[in-house]
């Protein structure tokens, strides 16, 4: 994707971690970003330096969505990437999840993406010059196996694993021009592990656990994932469809520890 093919980029999530990350690559190619989520005041501060808009957006609400893709529109004339990178982890085993969590999770990282899917479609299949467009979503390699302590998240990341697919064959058989693809990361140096590792006993040593276990010896960072996410969002990548982009440095290639 050279900036002469500069894109309309809608990224959830966006004032944070892996979503400012993939913001942040989508700016410095030339694109157009609206970065959208509930953490206002980050998000904002982001837009201003990279020259992005910010749009408030609760991804578990239909109609605050559909506001943003059309405030999108009328300001670009187009959508052309969306990257459903809004998620939330909650812990917990089946035997201990709280279903207040539980509901939420999936609200989020399930609904919320069903939503910008159906949304990016509403618009990219109106495109200027024909359907068009690559949808990308942020599933985890817990959407790929299991993962005990996280019942709901693991949970969660399964049915974004297979939305993906479902989309995508969609997009295929009615539009053929529209994508959709996920990606998963495995361990990330963002904040949300960052939370996980300060709710425990031993923040640092947890930290060292966590980069002992990586293949690679260390977390990967969030502008790693970034660069997947541009790839899949370019043109370079017109015949990817329903694929799953793992970024974790080969930890799915390991048993897995946890
Ligand atoms: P993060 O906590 O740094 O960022 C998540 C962003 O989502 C925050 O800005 C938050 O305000 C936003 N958000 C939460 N609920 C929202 C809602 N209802 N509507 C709109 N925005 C909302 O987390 P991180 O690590 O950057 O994660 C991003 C995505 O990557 C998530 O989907 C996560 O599950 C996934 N992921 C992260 C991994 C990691 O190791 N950090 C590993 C695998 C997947």
């Amino acid at each position: 994707m050279s900036n002469l093919d500069s894109k309309v980029c809608l990224v959830t999530g966006g004032s944070s971690g892996i979503g400012a990350a993939v913001a942040t690559a989508f700016a410095n190619r030339g694109d157009r970003v609206v970065i959208a989520d509930i953490q206002d005041d980050t998000g904002i501060s982001l837009a201003k330096t990279l020259d992005a808009d910010y749009y408030h957006l609760d991804v578990t609400d239909l109609m605050a969505w559909t506001d943003c893709v059309d405030n999108t529109v009328s300001k670009f004339g187009r959508l052309d990437v969306v990257v459903n990178n809004a998620g939330i982890f909650r812990g917990g085993t089946v035997e201990e999840v709280d279903l207040a969590d539980w509901n939420h999770v999936l609200a989020v990282n399930v609904t919320g993406m069903m939503f910008g899917c159906k949304e990016a479609i509403r618009i990219m299949k109106e495109n200027p010059g024909g359907p068009a467009g690559s949808i990308i979503n942020v599933s985890s390699i817990a959407g790929l196996r299991g993962l005990a302590s996280g019942v709901a998240y693991c949970t969660s990341k399964g049915a974004s694993t297979l939305l993906t697919k479902s989309v995508a064959l969609h997009c295929a058989r009615e539009y053929k021009t529209i994508r959709c693809n996920s990606v998963h990361p495995g361990a990330i140096d963002t904040p949300m592990n960052q939370a996980a590792f300060d709710a425990s006993a031993d923040p640092k040593g947890m930290r060292d656990f966590f980069e002992s276990i990586q293949p690679i010896g260390r977390m990967i960072t969030a502008k790693e994932v970034a660069d997947g996410v541009v790839f899949l969002a370019s043109d370079d990548a017109s015949s990817i469809n329903g694929t799953e982009l793992v970024i974790d440095g080969g930890w799915m290639a390991a048993p897995n520890p946890l």
